[in-house]
């Protein structure tokens, strides 16, 4: 399962890379809007990090049509390399401009889904990719881990091999659900990634070690008896 941080803060990719196995970050139109320094000087930034790491970037395009997206899309490529994948929106003009993307050798990520027959028709217009937004989808009243559930058992069905990159969550317990559906990929925030890890229980066991550990050997730590 691939693990993104959905953020556009370098900063914050590198702390969360510090501690978790992850394998690139994801950004959306929104989320650049919050960037804390000039555009053109983050994305300097992007490229040192996706070279130095050999993790992958996700950039959404925004033009409103296949010719603009085909072309941000191409200039995006020079820029990053292999390790992009583009995210293009989940409409008409986007399913054209993927097609032609996957044409130019570039990766794509058809975004912003919401249904199964976005999903379907992402896969077989050869996208590498598909973000169903859980959260979203839950708040027009349909269930979004059960619509991610069903979009893998239906690639997996044809045989299409288009990840499902599962975006926009609210809670745990959805993460783990599009874990146990055998979802591709998930991207999540740096908060997420610490509470994905956290229990109480591990926290208490923890104590329990350190008390023994303490109340025997005092401040020496265990490799103070390698002799
Ligand atoms: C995914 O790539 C999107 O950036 C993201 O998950 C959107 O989530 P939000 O609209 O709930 O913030």
């Amino acid at each position: 399962m691939e693990f993104y941080v959905d953020i556009a803060d370098m900063d914050a990719v590198r702390a969360v890379n510090e501690y978790f196995p992850i394998d690139g970050f994801t950004t959306n139109p929104n989320i650049l809007t919050k960037a804390n320094k000039p555009l053109s000087e983050m994305f300097g930034e992007y490229r040192t990090y996706i070279e130095e790491t050999g993790q992958r970037i996700f950039v959404q395009v925004t033009a409103d049509d296949a010719d603009g997206m085909v072309e941000q899309a191409q200039r995006l490529h020079d820029y990053f390399g292999d390790r992009l994948v583009v995210k293009l929106p989940a409409v008409r003009e986007g399913y054209r401009a993927c097609k032609r993307c996957k044409a130019m050798g570039i990766d794509v990520c058809v975004t912003v889904v919401h249904s199964m027959m976005q999903a379907l028709m992402a896969a077989k217009a050869g996208a590498d990719y598909t973000a169903p937004y859980i959260s979203h989808i839950d708040n027009i009243g349909a269930d979004g881990v059960r619509c991610v559930d069903e979009i893998v058992k239906a690639f997996d069905r044809f045989g299409y091999t288009c990840k499902v990159l599962g975006a926009s969550f609210r809670t745990v317990e959805q993460v783990e659900k599009l874990a146990v559906a055998g979802c591709h990929a998930v991207t999540i925030t740096p908060e997420t990634f610490d509470m994905l890890i956290a229990h109480p229980s591990t926290d208490v066991s923890m104590q329990g070690f350190n008390r023994a550990w303490h109340d025997k050997f005092g401040d020496n730590q265990v490799s103070d008896y390698l002799e």
